[in-house]
């Protein structure tokens, strides 16, 4: 089955055409599929309409990890995560914010999924079933390109620096790389408790990687939940943290994907951050996420005591 692949934007991602979903792939064009993630970091497919498309299409790029959140997963299915919105019966739940003035459900900012456990999965393959009438976008930066356009002096200053990461439920309290008017609107003690319920101990990234397959560097940065320079002075650690977030997050160099019904992403976490505008509150959405197993191998948990897998798996980030 040849497939072809046109550019998403001049920074990174690929459009794949081509493609028909909705029968198995061969080997050939499993690795053809392989070879394009690889190179664009995040893939878009059109026309993705059934949920064992999706799952099929997941498969091509590596094995499926299933969620730790089961009330999230559809029909008990453990590698298919529902990530909805609706104003009809969800209005009040889930995280609320304010950002650059506008009200927002389903708000993330730039991260790359998982930053606060010490295994960094592969990547993930959204579908989206209904898009939102108005925003629910999501961005992708792409970290190699990123590091590319770093001085070389800074490059030389960071490149074995490690990054202190620590799961903060207060999504406003994130102080790199989040827009500086952000504000959390679910305050409530009950509110509050349902963050606080996931417990995470702190764990350790470097802030460079070599990415395995193209051999090169990464600004493997997660603006969201990292704490702080490991080693360094405070002060010197947050004003590196804020340069090297702001550099990271610069949307000149995003592509924000408009979502169109049955569309299909699937990004590379050890490459691309990602983040989510979130829809007003009086708008649907509806999506569904496989996860794509993977340990990048270099994370760990601060306290040595506490060993290397990750004390509890994933929840959506
Ligand atoms: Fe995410």
């Amino acid at each position: 089955m040849p497939i072809a692949t046109i550019p998403l934007s001049p920074y990174i991602g690929l459009e794949v055409h081509g493609l028909d979903l909705e029968r198995d792939f061969d080997e050939a064009t499993r690795q053809a599929l392989l070879d394009a993630w690889i190179r664009g970091g995040i893939l878009l497919f059109r026309g993705c309409r059934s949920a064992e498309a999706h799952l099929r299409l997941s498969r091509c790029f590596g094995q499926l990890e299933s969620s730790a959140t089961p009330d999230l997963n559809v029909d008990d299915n453990p590698y298919l995560m529902e990530l909805k919105y609706d104003p009809e019966k969800g209005k009040g739940k889930g995280p609320m914010m304010r950002v650059n003035g506008a009200e927002r459900a389903g708000w993330l900012g730039w991260h790359w999924d998982q930053s606060f456990t010490p295994v960094i999965v592969r990547g993930a393959v959204l579908r989206m079933i209904e898009p939102a009438a108005i925003a629910g976008e999501t961005g992708f930066i792409d970290g190699i390109a990123a590091w590319q356009r770093l001085p070389v002096q800074l490059q030389e200053r960071i490149e074995n620096l490690e990054v202190v990461y620590h799961f903060t439920p207060e999504m406003d309290k994130n102080p790199y790389g989040f827009p500086p008017d952000l504000v959390n609107l679910k305050t409530d003690p009950e509110s509050m408790a349902e963050l606080r319920k996931y417990d995470f101990p702190p764990v350790v990234h470097p802030l460079v990687i070599i990415h395995p397959e193209t051999g090169r560097k990464v600004l493997k940065l997660s603006p969201m939940h990292a704490k702080h320079v490991l080693g360094m002075d405070a002060a010197q650690s947050d004003a590196l943290l804020h340069q090297l977030a702001d550099h990271l997050v610069d949307e000149r160099y995003a592509y924000f994907h408009k979502w169109r019904e049955d569309d299909v992403i699937v990004w590379d976490n050890w490459r691309v951050i990602h983040s989510a505008a979130g829809v007003p509150l009086d708008v649907r959405r509806r999506a569904q996420r496989t996860t794509l197993r993977g340990d990048y191998g270099h994370g760990r948990y601060l306290d040595p005591a506490q060993g290397r897998e990750p004390r509890t798996a994933t929840i959506v980030d």
